[in-house]
Order: structure tokens, then C-alpha cells, then sequence
């Protein structure tokens, strides 16, 4: 195994979760519901996952110099993600985001970048030997496409190998080519990049395909309930889900990724290595909160051994 941390550019935000009955329609007040306050941002989630999953892991991301930003840097160290990168940047306030969750498990999430979106291309250069010297890059869309490309730039420099989870969508904010070794979207983000109908596992895999002609060594598209499919320019791959009771989905897609990318630094074969990812966001749903639902490796491999002690 390479002993190179995995290294996440990505966002770290502060979830203010209400959960409620039912999503509440515009104007409508949905009361009687409940408060909790965790650690979420979509790199900061995919950090955490990797790390549990066994990962040594790095952070490259951006807080403001506020409580929530020295909050921010005391959880990654807390669980064992090294935040020697995590900047502090004047004048900005931290990442947030408001969740609702309603009683099936769906959810819908506003968020305020702050200073996740500062986060420039010189700041990605001032952090070029951390990457240069990555087991693994791995991205996601809440940063400045700036910052992303940087990386991806730095990465192609050293062939530093890649993840890109292309989430939340943003129309051309990172162009999709070889400089990612795997993209991973879900289906409404595979419809997108596509311009195709995602909406089951067949139509999933041509969008893969097409995908990967746009460069990717693989495309990885994740459909919740109905599983994964991945394709590569020699294979095809595709993977049940772990049928679980989910209460929450939050941070689902964060922790899929960043499992995978724990099992790809050991080695594990794409079938295998997919598996335990989708192991991994099984286990998130069934738990509140995007930081709270993340599971370690012991977990992950109890449900994938089919025993119930997760
Ligand atoms: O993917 C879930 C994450 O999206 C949440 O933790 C929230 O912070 C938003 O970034």
C-alpha cells in the first residue's frame, strides 16, 4: 500500500439540521421539529469517510476566522484527518448549511459557501508538494473551479492519480478528461454532464460509457436504492445496494466516496472496492447527520460479511 496520505481539496461546512415531519412547501412553516448541529461539507464528509475507512488522509480546504472555523479545524484533527492545510482566511465567514430532513429520509439542503469558495488557485499552489506527493487527489464541486482545476492541473504534473465527485452540479465548472482517473456522479449529475435520460441502471451504464470517452478511466454512476454502475474502457461493472432502513441520506454520497477511494489506495480490485463503498453510504442513511452517520471500516465489513453488529 502507498503510505502517501490520500489528499481532499474540498469544502467544510458547519449543518444546522432541522428534522420535521415533512419537507415544508415555499411559504408554508413546518413546526414541531428537531435541532442538531454537526460537521458536514462535502470534502470535509469524503475526508472523514476515507479516514474511517482506514485511510491515512489530508485536507486542503478553506475556513473563516470565526468559532465555526477553529470548530471546523478541531473536529478533522479530532478524527484523525490531518488539517495542516485547512487555511484561515480574513474577512469571511465559514461554510454553512441548512438540512431538513423529513420522516422518509429526504432532504433538502441550502448552503452558504463562505470561505469554502475563497479558496483560490494560488492557494492550491501554495499546497503543491502535499499534492505532488498524494496516494490520490480527490475533488468535489463546492470550492472555487479555480481551485479545482488547479489541482487537477497539479495532479496531470506529478500523475498524481484522481477523484472527482462532480457535486453539486455546476454547469462547465471542471471540464471532464483524462486528468480525472475516476468521476463519480449520481444519476441527475450523470444526466447532466450526459445530456442523456438517467433513470435506470441501463441507461446509467451508456452514460458511463459516454463519460469515459470524454477521458475519465472510469465513470461511477450511483443510483441510491437501485445501487452503482461503473465503466471503464475494458469493463463493465455493476453493484446492488445494501437494502437498509434509511432514515437520513445526507452525506450518503460523500461517504461512498470517500470509502471507495480507501479501498482503491489498498488495492482492492474496482468490484470489491466498489462494494465496500456502497457498504459504506448503506450504513450512512441509516444514521442522523452527515459526520455522525459515517462508519468505520469494522462496521462497513460486518455488513459486508452480512453480519448485523454494524
Ligand atoms: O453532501 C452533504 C453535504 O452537503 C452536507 O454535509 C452539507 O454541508 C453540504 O455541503
Amino acid at each position: 500500500m502507498n503510505n502517501s496520505p490520500i489528499v481532499v481539496v474540498g469544502s467544510a461546512n458547519l449543518d444546522f439540521v432541522v428534522k420535521t415531519r415533512h419537507l415544508p412547501a415555499p411559504g408554508e412553516t413546518v413546526t414541531d421539529g428537531e435541532f442538531s448541529q454537526v460537521f458536514g461539507g462535502k470534502g470535509a464528509n469524503s475526508a472523514v469517510a476515507a479516514a474511517r475507512a482506514g485511510a491515512r488522509v489530508a485536507f486542503v480546504g478553506g475556513v473563516g476566522d470565526d468559532e465555526l472555523g477553529r470548530q471546523v479545524h478541531h473536529n478533522l484533527t479530532a478524527r484523525g484527518v490531518d488539517a495542516g492545510h485547512l487555511l484561515t482566511l480574513p474577512g469571511v465567514a465559514s461554510g454553512t448549511a441548512l438540512i431538513m430532513v423529513d420522516d422518509a429520509g429526504e432532504n433538502c439542503i441550502a448552503v452558504a459557501p463562505g470561505a469554502n469558495r475563497q479558496l483560490t488557485a494560488q492557494h492550491i499552489r501554495d499546497c503543491q508538494t502535499t499534492l505532488a506527493d498524494a496516494a490520490m487527489i480527490m475533488l468535489q464541486m463546492e470550492v472555487s473551479p479555480a481551485a479545482n482545476r488547479e489541482a487537477l492541473r497539479i495532479a496531470a504534473a506529478y500523475s498524481r492519480p484522481t477523484m472527482l465527485n462532480y457535486a453539486p452540479f455546476r454547469r462547465d465548472a471542471v471540464e471532464i478528461d483524462d486528468k480525472i482517473t475516476w468521476l463519480v456522479v449520481n444519476e441527475l449529475e450523470a444526466a447532466e454532464l450526459t445530456n442523456c435520460s438517467v433513470s435506470h441502471p441501463e441507461e446509467a451504464l451508456s452514460a458511463a460509457k459516454k463519460m469515459v470517452g470524454l477521458g475519465p478511466a472510469w465513470a461511477i454512476v450511483t443510483l441510491g436504492r437501485a445501487g452503482v454502475v461503473a465503466a471503464s474502457r475494458e469493463s463493465e461493472l455493476r453493484i446492488e445496494a445494501f437494502p437498509v432502513q434509511a432514515i437520513d441520506t445526507t452525506a450518503a454520497g460523500d461517504t461512498f466516496c470517500g470509502a471507495l477511494a480507501a479501498a482503491l489506495q489498498r488495492r482492492e480490485e474496482m468490484a470489491q472496492a466498489l462494494r465496500f463503498a456502497c457498504a459504506a453510504a448503506a450504513l450512512a442513511t441509516t444514521r442522523m447527520g452527515a459526520q455522525p452517520s459515517i462508519p468505520d471500516r469494522a462496521a462497513i465489513e460486518c455488513l459486508l460479511n452480512g453480519s448485523d453488529r454494524v
